[in-house]
């Protein structure tokens, strides 16, 4: 197979993190007869540093030339402190987003058996746990009207959503309910909102056509406290864009295993992927991060764009024979560790 891959290392630890989920995507070529095309390209505060705008319009080319997209993170202290700036890295993300059409964020939470005590939580209450998130990316409050009132004593920040947006990521989070537990829990806050409120008709009128999945619904509140007190609870959760992004946050570090979670955005243009970690300015350069979940990303990059099964499997396996033979990043094991690009070069080479 011949394809082209959109590289985009981004800020903080992104670049090293995604070169090593290349030298695993080399491997994979060599041993499965592949061949994969590589184009770089500048997000975040790096491409504001160099062009001044952090979603260059040659960065959206080389996007919408690819067959899919690997990410590194963006973000950078500097913007973080200054709240005047006048441009942020964060909207280069939300920039990419809306101009790909990237309106489902599939952030899979699993367990790993080693790292049960790496969890905050009671090992029996995590092992086990295995559940998805459809986090809708490219409506609701984050892109509604926002603003300041002249006087600058007052902002706002609306949120909207069309029947039409909540469907559309509706039929992706039923479609992998089908292939899994066959359940959905949708997460809102219907009792307040009138956009919950939308969506809890409208995915309530969708699931009539699928007697075989079981639907329940859960407000956010509650969700947030049901992921700590008994995250098996749930299979596939489906909700709008901020309180996805809260609750993958909350998710992500019960597994005792942040550095390890990959996620897809995925929707009308090319389909992206990384890691869920962001781009953790304090250990970049020090050949300290885990470079795992930007290595499974690569895996979840040829399965669900390029249809690569084996290849997939190929890689989760080798993260999971490295994490059993302790073989990982000082997140995982402060007393015994391995740098960035040792554990890079163990998975690639455990490729087979
Ligand atoms: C994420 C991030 C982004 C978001 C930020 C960096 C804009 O937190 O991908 O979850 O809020 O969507
Ligand atoms: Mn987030």
């Amino acid at each position: 197979m011949e394809k082209k891959i959109a590289v985009l290392k981004g800020d903080g630890i992104g670049p090293e993190v995604t070169d090593q989920a290349l030298k695993v995507l080399n491997a994979i070529e060599k041993t499965f007869n592949h061949k994969f095309h590589y184009t770089e390209a500048l997000i975040g505060a790096i491409a504001i540093d160099k062009t001044g705008n952090p979603f260059p319009k040659e960065t959206h080319q080389v996007c919408l030339d690819a067959d899919a997209i690997l990410f590194g993170a963006i973000g950078d202290p500097k913007y973080d402190n200054d709240p005047n700036a006048p441009v942020r890295p964060e909207q280069g993300l939300l920039a990419m987003r809306k101009a790909l059409g990237l309106y489902a964020n599939i952030r899979p939470i699993t367990t790993y058996k080693v790292l049960a005590n790496a969890s905050p939580l009671k090992a029996e209450l995590v092992d086990g746990v295995d559940f998805v998130v459809f986090r809708e990316l490219t409506g609701g409050i984050y892109f509604g009207q926002k603003g300041r009132s002249e006087d600058r004593n007052t902002a706002f920040d609306s949120c909207v959503y069309s029947k039409e947006e909540v469907t559309r990521i509706t039929k992706l989070a039923f479609e992998t309910a089908a292939k899994r537990r066959k359940k959905v829990t949708l997460v809102d806050k219907a009792n307040v909102l009138a956009t919950s409120r939308l969506w809890r008709e409208t995915v309530k009128e969708y699931a009539k056509d699928f007697p075989e999945i079981e639907l329940d619904f859960m407000f956010v509140d509650n969700a947030a406290m049901k992921i700590i007190q008994q995250p098996k609870y749930f299979d596939v959760v489906l909700t709008e864009n901020m309180f996805g992004d809260i609750l993958t946050d909350e998710a992500s570090v019960i597994t005792g295993s942040l550095g390890l979670l990959p996620s897809a955005s995925v929707g009308e243009k090319t389909a992206l992927y990384e890691p869920i970690h962001g781009s953790y300015p304090q250990a970049a350069g020090k050949n300290i991060a885990n470079p795992l979940g930007a290595i499974l990303s690569a895996a979840m990059l040829l399965q669900t764009s390029f249809g690569l099964d084996k290849e997939a499997a190929a890689i989760r396996k080798a993260v999971e024979d490295s994490l059993g033979a302790g073989f990982v990043t000082q997140d995982i094991n402060p007393t015994k560790y391995h740098s960035t690009t040792e554990v890079g070069d163990k998975i690639a080479a455990a490729i087979k």
